[in-house]
């Protein structure tokens, strides 16, 4: 898969462990940053990240923070961005069988490296069962035009 990611300064050594995971798993990775440890915004550095998904440009993304929590707020707000926050394994499943999910957030301070492996490997091998989960998404778009 064609896979995008990005973190603040807060996600930057589990963004990079994840980035050498998924070139271990065979995916095409372009890594927006941050090249350095300074401060930077944490919604600055989703931008890419959720135009390019959003615009096709990737098939999924992960973005890393302290917590996860400014990056999943700052990536729903795109249209068309499923984010989700996630720090376990079935809930990594879950959140693409059901939800779909075409990013998901983690906290570089919540978890550690190896849970982190585990979730972002089990979610890229999930797969969207459709169905009435289909008809629930569609809500949430309607959702999203609607603002
Ligand atoms: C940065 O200190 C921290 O606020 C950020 O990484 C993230 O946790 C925000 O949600």
């Amino acid at each position: 898969m064609n896979i995008a990611i990005s973190s603040d300064h807060g996600g930057n050594t589990l963004r990079k462990e994840i980035g050498s995971l998924l070139e271990e798993l065979g995916h095409q990775v372009t890594d927006f940053g941050p090249q350095t440890k300074d401060s930077v915004d944490y919604p600055d550095y989703a931008k890419p990240v959720c135009e390019g998904v959003a615009g096709g440009e990737f098939e999924a993304g992960i973005l890393i923070c302290g917590t996860g929590i400014g990056m999943s707020i700052a990536a729903n707000k795109y249209k068309g961005i499923r984010c989700a926050l996630v720090h376990d394994v079935f809930s990594a499943k879950m959140t693409k069988c059901h939800n779909n999910s075409n990013i998901i957030a983690m906290g570089e301070r919540v978890i550690g490296a190896g849970l982190a492996r585990e979730i972002v490997t089990t979610w890229l091998a999930s797969e969207f069962e459709g169905g009435r989960h289909e008809n629930r998404i569609k809500k949430i778009a309607e959702i999203e035009a609607s603002n």
